[in-house]
């Protein structure tokens, strides 16, 4: 296995991270990527075997537990409820109370919800130049999540403040170790700050169910001892946090790259359209697993214990799987890209993130045609997520 060197804090590489996945990629299935000290691969084939291979997961084992710092207790405590961090037989019983409440009815009757909200959006848009994301790209998804989790649309402020902070412990950590420490300290009193807005919510509406995710959750968890209050609320912060960021920053990208190569959504390429959007530029670019036992994938054997990180934004681009990838054809016939993942912890979220996507671009593009860029979008310096920091438009 090669090792290759690449800062992820390096501006030119979060800018574009493409050309360093094809240099990857060109070195082998594997490479050692030494910043992370971390067996990689951006090769479609094995990101997608790895993700579907039960002998490899999230959760780190056991005797590999990480040892967390206090400072960042009350950041892991919450974690450790989270299904996204869990495996069988929890995650099972977590996925499946959330999946059972979360039914394809009730997403599908998101639709005219989620149509009027972006007329609503752009029916306020400033008459000059303004942030597309801060006007738009931010607002509907949060809405819309708070709106099926049952918690009050006037929280949204709050809520992209706490999400963006938490998720800030995903990121690859600043160099300087006082910068690292403030994100750190920014993200523990997001997570006490919403996880004591969650408890107190969730014990009112104890004497007030409706029909929304709450209720569902509270009913499961009143029922005995399918779900305990600390899983609960958990829970509820994840899909919050998960129901959002990803789908701001799609959206976000997905204009850019849209008006950037002259291509617009319409009613017919709505779906073809949107999955070329979540492979061309995927918000979230790397996942990693741990390996339980001995695991051979394509000539390498990983040991327990070992990590790899799959690189989704480098895997939906792999040439052995796309024709022409680095080319974005709004028209091109789907296959499975790896934006939502794959296997055990496919995105819970994905009908919901597709459906709004495809309503809210060609809505967007409908009554706007004339939309162009005014400013040359920037990205985030926060690897791994790829994500504008503002998308200014006329
Ligand atoms: C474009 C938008 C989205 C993208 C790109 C995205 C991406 C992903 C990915 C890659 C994973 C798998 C992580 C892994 O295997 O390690 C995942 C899991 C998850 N996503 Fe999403 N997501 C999006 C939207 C949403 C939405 C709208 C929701 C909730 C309403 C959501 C909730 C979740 C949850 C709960 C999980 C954990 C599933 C599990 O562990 O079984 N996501 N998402």
């Amino acid at each position: 296995m090669k090792t290759l060197h690449q800062s992820p804090l390096d501006p030119a590489f979060v800018q574009n991270p493409y050309p360093f996945y094809e240099t990857a990629r060109a070195q082998g299935t594997f490479f050692h990527w030494a910043e992370y000290n971390m067996a990689c691969t951006g090769n479609a084939a094995a990101v997608n075997a790895i993700f579907r291979d039960r002998r490899m997961g999230r959760e780190a084992p056991a005797e590999l537990a990480p040892k967390i710092p206090d400072h960042l207790k009350p950041f892991y405590a919450v974690e450790a409820h989270s299904m996204l961090e869990l495996e069988p037989p929890r995650h099972a019983r977590l996925r499946g109370l959330v999946l059972r409440a979360f039914t394809s009815r009730r997403i599908a009757a998101l639709l005219p919800e989620i149509e009027t909200l972006t007329h609503q959006l752009i029916d306020g848009f400033p008459a000059g130049p303004f942030d597309l994301l801060a006007h738009f790209g931010q607002k509907l998804p949060v809405i819309i999540i708070a709106r099926l989790l049952g918690v009050p649309e006037d929280m949204s402020g709050d809520l992209l403040k706490w999400s963006n902070a938490m998720v800030g412990m995903y990121m690859a950590a600043p160099a300087d170790p006082i910068a690292r420490r403030a994100r750190e300290d920014r993200a523990i009193a997001a997570t006490e700050a919403f996880v004591a807005f969650m408890r107190q919510y969730v014990e009112a509406r104890r004497q007030d169910p409706r029909d929304d995710l709450i209720t569902s959750l509270i009913a499961a968890e009143e029922a005995g001892e399918k779900l305990t209050t600390d899983e609960l609320i958990t829970t509820c912060i994840l899909l919050l946090n998960a129901g959002h960021e990803a789908t701001v920053h799609t959206i976000g990208n997905g204009v850019k790259t849209l008006l950037e190569t002259d291509h617009t959504v319409t009613p017919e390429n709505a779906n073809t359209c949107v999955e070329e959007i979540l492979r061309f530029d995927p918000a979230l670019h790397m996942f990693t697993r741990w390996a339980y036992e001995d695991v051979e994938v394509m000539g390498h054997t990983f040991h327990r214990g070992d990590q790899v990180a799959l690189l989704l934004a480098a895997a939906n681009r792999d040439p052995a799987t796309w024709e022409n990838p680095d080319q974005f054809q709004p028209n091109r016939p789907p296959k499975p890209h790896v934006s939502f993942g794959a296997g055990l912890h496919f995105c819970v979220g994905a009908p919901l993130a597709r459906l709004e996507l495809q309503a809210a671009l060609t809505i967007l593009f409908q009554r706007l045609p004339k939309l162009r860029l005014t400013e040359a979008p920037v990205y985030g310096d926060v690897y791994h997520f790829h994500g504008l920091t503002k998308l200014m438009v006329q």
